[in-house]
């Protein structure tokens, strides 16, 4: 970090979020407030035809997409106990794309991924690198739906699910995708790798660069790995300067 950079309170308190330490030479006055804006809802329609004949994910546009995982039963668990699907929330042409594990209890309540208080971290990580919720950025998760009692997404589930997140993809294209912990990589870049190995590497799915950092929900429990994270979010930021 240049100390030579005017830092915002608001940017100043994110970056000590983020276990960084700035020196700050002037400030400025207080950037306006963060407005997360979700996806206005979509409404629901049951699939009326049989699974054979309906479109393929592959070609689906936004709304078709998330009728779809709305009215999805691929997985019998998590259907019948999730309060609804959480399908992604942001710009959908975003340059970043953030991709998370599965819902957890808010977000199966709310219908938006990251709400709690792992969410309040990322959104922090997303400020660290000037980025806000909803403008630039788009954010799904690898199942749609929660598993029950927060336990991690099982691989019949994230191949079930995988469809869904690859259209995501497609219709986002994005320059840089950011994986968050080793659930949310591991099936991404379709890999038994540890996280520890992951991160810092150069990963692409398809042609698009991957940067792999940890959970916010995981950096909450260790937050002496914050520095580490914001260096991850620094390459990541290289990156997208040199697509
Ligand atoms: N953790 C995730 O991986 N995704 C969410 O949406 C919330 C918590």
């Amino acid at each position: 970090m240049n100390p030579g950079v005017f830092l915002t309170q608001r940017k100043r308190e994110v970056l000590r979020e983020m276990g960084i330490t700035v020196w700050v030479r002037r400030e400025r006055g207080p950037i306006p407030e963060t407005n997360p804006h979700s996806e206005a809802p979509v409404a629901i329609s049951a699939e009326c035809l049989p699974a054979a004949d309906l479109p393929s994910v592959e070609t689906l546009g936004w709304d078709e997409l998330r009728s779809r995982v709305d009215a999805c039963t691929r997985c019998e668990e998590l259907a019948s106990t999730r309060t609804q699907t959480v399908f992604g929330v942001g710009a959908h042409d975003a340059d970043w794309l953030f991709i998370g594990e599965a819902p957890g209890a808010e977000e199966d309540r709310r219908g938006e991924p990251f709400v709690g208080r792992a969410g309040q971290l990322l959104d922090n990580m997303l400020a660290a690198l000037d980025l806000h919720r909803g403008d630039n950025v788009y954010i799904a998760n690898i199942l749609k739906c929660r598993p029950p009692g927060n336990r991690n997404p099982r691989p019949d589930e994230a191949a079930a699910c995988r469809g869904y997140l690859d259209r995501q993809i497609d219709l986002v294209g994005p320059r840089v995708i950011v994986a968050l912990g080793r659930v949310a990589a591991q099936a991404l870049l379709d890999t038994d790798l540890p996280l520890g190995r992951l991160r810092g590497g150069e990963h692409r799915y398809r042609e698009t660069p991957v940067v792999v950092t940890y959970h916010p929900a995981y950096l909450l429990r260790t937050p002496g790995d914050k520095a580490k994270a914001w260096q991850d979010l620094r390459n990541a930021r290289a990156l997208m300067r040199d697509v």
